[in-house]
């Protein structure tokens, strides 16, 4: 027996918004009897404030999937359908107070009813269409694992079995997803380093070349616009000396050019330790 929670076992017992809306403005249908879970969702949108303002189901599944579709319709009603879409399995598992390991698949199987019945009503292509399919017996993608493996930091073959189904028929793809598992945490690591690398610092000519450039494209076109241009003089360390020209050299308001305009952007393009001064030439 699982060890369900007592709002798994109030949303399977009472499951609330069964059935159709009465307006059906996207559906989306996943997973499909052959495996044993199928869930179709329905959602009617007010166009004008782009508002999901009902929402069904009908599921063929076990006490997990009832509850996790019926938790969905609940948690979705009310929202944009941009917010929706930012709903993830695990949101839905922890709507519920949390879902036995094994069944998790239920949650990301309401996930994707969630963004076919979106990409329905906004008139897109399934998502489920893309990728190479891994495990021919659920019909799961690498995409599909892949995502999930990402949003719930799964490692093993039987995590990603109990999230995805996959792997759990035949078992002739547990090499595939094997290797899918390494390919995921290899580039995940390779992220984690990058991010934790200290930032390359710049050679003095990348920097000079770097604020030549930022100057060429992001300062001076706007500066021209009001009459005015501007050199760079020099570059010492992180000074940045530049001469204001045109209308800006004889501004009342070129210090605050000067500051707030093109350090800014130096700053932002360049390098946050970068200060700028004028040189009168
Ligand atoms: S192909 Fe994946 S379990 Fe059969």
């Amino acid at each position: 027996m699982w060890d369900y929670t007592d709002k798994v076992k109030d949303f399977f017992e009472n499951p609330r918004n069964v059935g159709e809306v009465d307006r059906i403005d996207g559906v989306g249908e996943v997973g499909s009897l052959a495996c044993g879970d199928a869930l179709r969702l329905t959602i009617q949108v007010d166009s004008s404030l782009g508002k999901i303002e009902d929402a069904k189901f009908q599921t063929f599944g076990c006490a997990s999937a009832i509850a996790s579709s019926s938790a969905l319709t609940e948690m979705i009603k009310g929202l944009s359908t941009q917010d929706a879409l930012q709903i993830t399995n695990k949101d839905i598992a922890d709507y519920l107070g949390g879902l036995p390991k094994e069944k998790m698949h239920c949650s990301v199987l309401g996930r994707e009813a969630l963004e076919a019945a979106i990409a329905d009503y906004l008139g897109e292509a399934p998502k489920k269409e893309e990728g190479e399919v891994i495990c021919e017996c659920f019909g799961v993608t690498d995409r599909d694992i892949e995502r999930v493996v990402i949003e719930n930091n799964l490692t093993t073959l039987e995590e990603v079995t109990d999230y995805t189904k996959a792997g759990g028929g035949c078992g002739s793809c547990h090499e595939k997803i094997e290797a899918l598992l390494y390919r995921i945490m290899t580039k995940r690591q390779q992220e984690a380093q990058e991010a934790e690398a200290p930032p390359k610092k710049l050679t003095n000519i990348q920097k000079i070349k770097l604020i030549d450039e930022t100057i060429d494209r992001e300062i001076r076109p706007a500066l021209k616009t009001d009459g005015g241009d501007i050199e760079l003089v020099d570059v010492e360390g992180d000074l940045v000396l530049v001469a204001l020209k045109g209308t800006c050299s004889t501004c009342t308001a070129s210090q605050f050019t000067l500051k707030d305009y093109v350090e800014q952007k130096l700053k932002e393009f360049v390098t946050e330790e970068l200060t700028v001064v004028e040189v009168k030439q």
